[in-house]
């Protein structure tokens, strides 16, 4: 089958280690099944693996890839849930699993003609949603989701002010689209003018430039930049105020500001992906309010390679799929 590899890993130069060639199928262990790709969306996550990070060498080559819609063995619409995790070991959630992992770091990712997972991985695609759509929703869009509807503490009715950090991310785009969906107003933080516009598009109430004083403290900011925005994500809350991180694109070691951190009696709160139960609300949301994932490009499998040089020069607004 056709599959987009890592074959080697370059801190510098990570596409010189990416691979589009025929690869075998995968095999089926007991209580897994394959689904058959329509489409698959790429995520930082995979430029990660071929820089060497949190993919070790000896794993190599490795299919990338956490994000796939598809057809299951029994003919169902799917979408593919990316955390390979035992719920019963993380309390009930797979995502405090330890032994957890995402698809494309200990098995096999989704950027091929047929991706093998567990079958409690599979959450029932809905039809309004095409397989472009679906295939960006298990990893950005789950983050987001999870971060700003269930770790964010904003009311469930809306009402909330929020923060997202850093415009134009995958993530960030997200969670606009769905703070806006549950009702919350939505600040934004940019460094370029054109994705400060188009997050406007997308639903922001505000938008600003990086470090920008906002009109009022928010009860929550959504971070996913890290070292580069740090310091504004702690100043732009109000007392008992809500960081949730799930990254750390600029840098991980900022300042901990700890003196605002105590006497604001803030919380810094870490979230990575989502269950396989959040994926299926999620989707349902999708369906029943017409939340549909913003999609950059779309390209054959084959052309994979543009895909990643899209995504390495970080001048995407929005998902970047490859279709089967
Ligand atoms: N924990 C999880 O489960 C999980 C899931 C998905 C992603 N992540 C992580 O979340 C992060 C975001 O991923 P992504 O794919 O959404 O987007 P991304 O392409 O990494 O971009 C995120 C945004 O960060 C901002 N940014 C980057 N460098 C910056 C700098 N030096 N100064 C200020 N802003 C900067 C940019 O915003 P502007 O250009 O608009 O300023 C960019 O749009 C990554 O680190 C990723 O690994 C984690």
């Amino acid at each position: 089958m056709l599959a987009v590899s890592a074959v080697s890993q370059s801190p510098d130069d990570p596409l010189s280690g990416l691979a589009v060639t025929q690869r075998p199928e995968p095999s089926v262990p007991d209580g897994w099944t394959t689904v058959a790709v329509r489409a698959a969306a790429l995520n930082h996550h995979d430029l990660f693996s071929l820089r060497g990070v949190g993919l070790p060498a000896d794993r190599l080559p490795m299919i990338l890839g956490c994000d796939a819609a598809g057809v299951s063995a029994d003919g169902e619409d799917v979408i593919v849930h990316a955390v390979v995790g035992d719920p019963a070991a993380g309390g009930g959630d797979e995502t405090l699993d330890p032994r957890r992992s995402l698809l494309s770091e200990l098995h096999q990712g989704t950027l091929a003609e047929v991706v093998t997972v567990p079958r409690r991985n599979l959450v029932p695609k809905p039809a309004s949603l095409s397989f472009e759509e679906a295939a960006c929703l298990p990893t950005a869009w789950l983050t987001a989701y999870r971060m700003v509807v269930n770790r964010a503490g904003l009311p469930p009715a809306g009402g909330g002010t929020v923060l997202v950090q850093g415009a134009g991310g995958g993530v960030s785009t997200a969670a606009i689209m769905i703070a806006k969906a549950a009702g919350h107003t939505v600040f934004v933080t940019s460094r370029e003018a054109s994705k400060r516009e188009r997050a406007i598009k997308i639903g922001a109430d505000g938008a600003f430039e990086s470090g920008a004083r906002l009109p009022v403290k928010v009860d929550a900011v959504i971070e996913t930049v890290g070292a580069a925005t740090w310091a504004h994500s702690v100043r732009a809350l109000r007392p008992g105020g809500r960081i949730v991180c799930a990254g750390a694109t600029s840098g991980a070691n900022p300042p901990a500001e700890l003196n605002r951190i105590f006497f604001l009696q803030l919380s810094v709160i870490g979230s990575t992906m989502g269950t396989r139960d959040e994926l299926a609300d999620l989707a349902t949301l999708a369906d029943r309010v017409g939340l549909r994932p913003l999609i950059a490009d779309v390209r054959p499998l084959a052309d994979a390679r543009a895909s990643f040089a899209q995504l390495a020069g970080g001048e995407v607004f929005g998902k970047l799929v490859l279709t089967v």
